[in-house]
């Protein structure tokens, strides 16, 4: 093979430790493969959108329903999001439980983080796109909690929707947000997150002297397993958007008469169970700001992986860091759970 672009993506050869599906799940590559499905669905799909009150929920209608492949091509990009979402979070569950942050990834581990956020935060901002009755809470509740923060709460909510209430310019905010001022650091960050992969040494595996296993594999395997894998989730969400539909409700037509009592799309369904316990910046904003930042010092306060460890499951020196990990994801699941049980 003559040298092309993509040897600048892997070495000639890597540890056969660092390529094992059982050992990276391949979360990290698949949220890759997302993101070009996303960039391009979405790309199709601002074709058609029409970012105004009016006429956003309608664009979409006419999109699915009318436009030969419209409805597959936004079933792809609405899936690709949701998906995109889990393999992140599966991809943070498998660093911390391997205890793949260990220097010198901590910084790399903290660009992930901010991944993370910038993914929710897309995920949210595309379904405020919708502007049908289904973001009601998204777009009440949702944006009350920033003017909840005091002293600068009302300056951001102002900054976030164009106004003092949610109203025409709402919707051209959240539509550059979802562009530009989120879509645009993201694609950065992760152009940068997998250049420091490379340069931090690959995934973390023991150091030379301390690994008992020698086996590499070339770039090419390393290649064709990439292929695989990208084969099999194009084929899986193919099907998935073939077969489910993305959601749709009647248009909003009447601002002011916006409810709060929908339900919040399912990642923040946590943060609306919470919300029932009162303050609502305590609850809303404060609380996941704690988790996150948590999450975030992991590499740096919590006990370091041992060198030795590397590179398996569950290093018995990162316990703590694991431990507080799936307490945290307990929780969440367990408010989301509650959040979603079909009321009697
Ligand atoms: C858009 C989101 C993300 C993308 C596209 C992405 C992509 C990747 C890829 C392709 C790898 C190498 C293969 C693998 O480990 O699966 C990787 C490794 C890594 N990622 Fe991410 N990642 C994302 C989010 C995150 C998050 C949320 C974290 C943690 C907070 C994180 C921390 C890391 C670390 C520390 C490594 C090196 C792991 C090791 O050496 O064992 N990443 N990432």
């Amino acid at each position: 093979m003559r040298p092309n672009f993509f040897y600048h993506i892997h070495p000639p050869s890597i540890p056969a430790k660092q390529a094992r599906w059982r050992y990276t799940l391949g979360a990290g590559g698949i949220a890759v493969f997302l993101v070009l499905v996303l960039m391009v669905s979405g790309m199709l799909e601002m074709f058609y959108y029409v970012p105004t009150p009016g006429d956003a929920a309608l664009s979409i209608q006419t999109l699915s329903y009318r436009v030969p492949f419209g409805g597959l091509v936004r079933n792809l990009h609405f899936w690709a999001a949701q998906f995109f979402v889990i393999a992140i979070a599966v991809h943070l569950f498998r660093v911390v439980l391997t205890g793949g942050y260990a220097p010198p990834r901590r910084f790399n581990y903290l660009l992930g983080l901010a991944l993370l956020v910038l993914a929710i935060l897309l995920d949210f901002t595309g379904y405020i796109l919708r502007w049908d009755q289904g973001i009601q809470w998204a777009l009440v509740v949702g944006t009350n909690l920033v003017k909840s923060i005091p002293w600068i709460g009302d300056y951001l909510y102002r900054i976030l929707i164009g106004g003092d209430y949610p109203g025409l310019a709402t919707l051209t905010r959240f539509y550059t947000w979802h562009i530009y001022g989120l879509m645009l650091p993201a694609a950065v960050l992760i152009v940068w997150h997998i250049f420091r992969v490379r340069r931090d040494g690959g995934i973390a595996i023991p150091p030379p002297h301390l690994r008992t296993e020698r086996n590499r594999i070339s770039r090419e395997d390393l290649v064709r397993q990439e292929v695989t894998a990208m084969l099999l989730c194009s084929s899986f969400l193919l099907l998935f958007a073939i077969f489910v539909p993305a959601p749709i409700a009647p248009a909003i037509t009447n601002i002011e008469a916006v409810s709060s009592d929908a339900t919040a799309p399912w990642f923040f369904v946590w943060i609306q169970q919470m919300l029932k316990w009162g303050n609502p910046f305590v609850w809303g904003v404060l609380a996941p700001v704690i988790i996150l930042a948590v999450i975030g010092l992991i590499p740096y306060v919590f006990p370091q992986p041992a060198p030795r460890e590397l590179g398996r499951w569950l290093p018995p020196s990162n316990r703590l860091a694991q431990i507080v990990l799936v307490i945290i994801a307990m929780v969440i699941l367990l408010l989301t759970l509650w959040g979603l049980r079909p009321i009697a």
